[in-house]
């Protein structure tokens, strides 16, 4: 079973699939899942700091025996975070929580506060060695167009919602000429039983001999999007991993491409986000 990556646009080579811990609560069951998914062969965590867990996931690398070279940690700065010279503190806070000496990813979670201050300090980060690669979560708006403009090094990845209810086709052509990468939020619809259950996703599941969230997350990877699906049930954790020894056809593509409606499970708009967003501050 030969996992793929994908080449950012810095260079440096990303595990394409990984484990989403969004909702996993405290250290303990951060740490057990993370460590579960190693064993199966998971090189790659998808956290951050509002997810009030990455002491846990620091706590599975170090206890996986395994070069950290191995393993992929992206984590996320929160709003409260955004600031020049103030990011480059919330980078040192996240690299002791999660007890490393460099993040392979960071991302601004949202996309409100200082996020032009923000990046400057995001790009000292990598110039300092804390970090290795950039990119953006969230950012949909007009505040997109500002980043890619103001930023001396362009996004590597723009982490957003995407499932075959909700593709992106449009942000993906957009931002395609800076080299930068859609990553898959709400991959499998957040668990949504009408997008698991498609007809489609059911005769493509008894072709290959696979389930219905295997067929949809081979799709994310042919669609060359990054993914990381969550899960804390066992037999989903191990089921996740395993489609890297079927292709879909370009047809089967072609046909989960035309269930593609346009439809968020995510619906606030931008001013009901920041009212939504603003309430919360993390706890370092
Ligand atoms: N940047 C952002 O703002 C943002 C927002 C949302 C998510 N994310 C990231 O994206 C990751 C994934 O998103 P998500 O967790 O919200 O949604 P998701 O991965 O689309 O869905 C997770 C749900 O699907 C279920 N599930 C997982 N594997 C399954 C399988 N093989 N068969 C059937 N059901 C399955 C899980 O239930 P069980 O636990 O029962 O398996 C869970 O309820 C997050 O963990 C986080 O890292 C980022």
């Amino acid at each position: 079973m030969k996992q793929t990556s994908i080449t950012l646009n810095n260079g440096c080579r990303m595990p394409q699939f990984g484990l989403g811990v969004f909702l996993i609560t405290g250290d303990e069951a951060t740490r057990k899942v993370c460590l579960d998914a190693i064993r199966l062969g998971y090189r790659h965590i998808d956290t951050a700091h509002a997810y009030g867990n990455e002491r846990g996931v620091g706590q599975a690398v170090s206890k996986s025996g395994l070069p950290r070279e191995e393993l992929w940690i992206t984590s996320k700065l929160w709003p409260s975070e955004y600031g020049e010279g103030k990011t480059m503190a919330g980078i040192d806070k996240m690299l002791s929580r999660l007890d490393t000496d460099y993040i392979d990813l960071l991302l601004l979670h949202q996309q409100f506060g200082d996020y032009l201050g923000a990046w400057r300090d995001m790009e000292r980060a990598v110039a300092a060695g804390k970090v290795r690669s950039i990119g953006l979560s969230n950012f949909e708006s007009s505040r997109l167009e500002e980043v890619l403009e103001a930023a001396q090094t362009k996004p590597a990845v723009l982490q957003v919602e995407c499932h075959p209810y909700y593709q992106q086709k449009a942000l993906k052509q957009h931002i395609a000429p800076y080299g930068t990468v859609i990553e898959s939020w709400y991959p499998l619809g957040h668990g949504d039983a009408g997008l698991l259950n498609e007809p489609l996703f059911g005769r493509l599941a008894q072709k290959y001999g696979k389930t219905n969230a295997q067929i949809i997350l081979r799709w994310h990877i042919q669609e060359g999007n990054i993914v990381f699906p969550k899960t804390m049930n066992p037999k989903h954790l191990a089921e996740n991993i395993d489609i890297f020894d079927f292709a879909l056809t370009s047809e089967e593509m072609a046909e989960i491409g035309k269930l593609d409606k346009n439809q968020r499970y995510f619906t606030l708009n931008l001013e009901e986000q920041e009212a939504h967003l603003s309430q919360f501050i993390p706890a370092d």
